[in-house]
């Protein structure tokens, strides 16, 4: 699969085959492309629990879903609770951006000196900031990168995956979460039983603009038909048939039609 084709493939499965478990190093993997995102101050705030469902004790598992979740974590092998971990940045005071000069990504050039960050940088910005109300933001956005990368990585080793709610408190309790994470979200994954279409998305220039925000970012044909055949651009949902693949893996998977 190329880069396109990997975007262009995702979706979030729902239809997982039960029966077929997940190799543990596509786990690692899926994790090793989580850790390489980009993230603001190199601070990382991403921690994620793997779990594994058929490890669950029946009491527990029930306690760990919600009505949107249950089936979906029924059918996927593989639960991967993500968390971010606020105390990186107080505890770390500003050590993590020193390692980025350290190594010379972050230079004088640009500004960046330990002597900036111990006497700017981390007082006047970093400090404030991890205090802030807009923190968890920051945090969610962050690794809400980190998480795509991951989603993304599934995708490129042929599994499915989808996003999922999470119970917080239970998953806290179950997996030993220390109270102040903060929870983000469930990536299941496991081999998917279905092929669908895109999804519906609102249109382009609903979303995007240029120079302003009273000009759309016009879509170029020429563009929109290179992305298609390079094949991230596809067919949307519905694709002809697909309501006779739901039926027929409700059918097989014994669930409600
Ligand atoms: C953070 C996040 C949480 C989600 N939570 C759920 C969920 O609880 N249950 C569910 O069925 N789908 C969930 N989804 C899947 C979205 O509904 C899905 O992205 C949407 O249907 C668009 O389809 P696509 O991902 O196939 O393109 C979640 C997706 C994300 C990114």
């Amino acid at each position: 699969m190329n880069f396109e084709q990997v975007i262009g493939n995702r979706r979030s499965t729902r239809f997982f085959d039960p029966d077929r478990p997940v190799e543990r190093e596509k786990i690692q993997k899926i994790l090793e492309a989580m850790r390489l995102s980009s993230c603001a101050m190199n601070a990382h705030w991403l921690r994620a629990v793997v779990v594994y469902r058929d490890e669950l004790d029946d009491e527990l598992f029930e306690r760990l879903k919600v009505p949107v979740t249950g089936v979906l974590m029924e059918l996927a092998p593989v639960h991967i609770y993500c968390f971010a971990d606020p105390t990186i940045v107080p505890k770390d005071k500003g050590n993590r951006v020193k390692e980025l000069i350290d190594v010379h990504a972050c230079n004088p050039s640009h500004g960046w000196t330990y002597k900036f960050v111990e006497e700017h940088a981390w007082p006047a910005v970093l400090k404030p900031l991890s205090e802030s109300p807009t923190y968890p933001a920051m945090m969610a956005w962050d690794d809400g990168g980190a998480a795509m990368q991951g989603l993304l990585m599934a995708i490129n080793q042929g599994l499915g995956a989808c996003y999922s709610v999470m119970v917080e408190d239970v998953a806290k309790e179950a997996f030993g979460v220390p109270d102040e994470w903060l929870p983000h979200y469930v990536m299941n994954i496991g081999y998917s039983l279905e092929d669908p279409g895109q999804r519906p998305r609102p249109p382009f220039d609903s979303l995007y603009y240029e120079r302003h925000v009273d000009t759309p970012f016009e879509r170029d044909e020429k563009v929109v038909k290179e992305l298609e055949e390079a094949g991230m651009l596809q067919d949307p949902e519905p694709k002809p048939g697909r309501k006779e693949e739901v039926r027929r893996l409700c059918q097989q998977l014994g669930l409600v039609e």
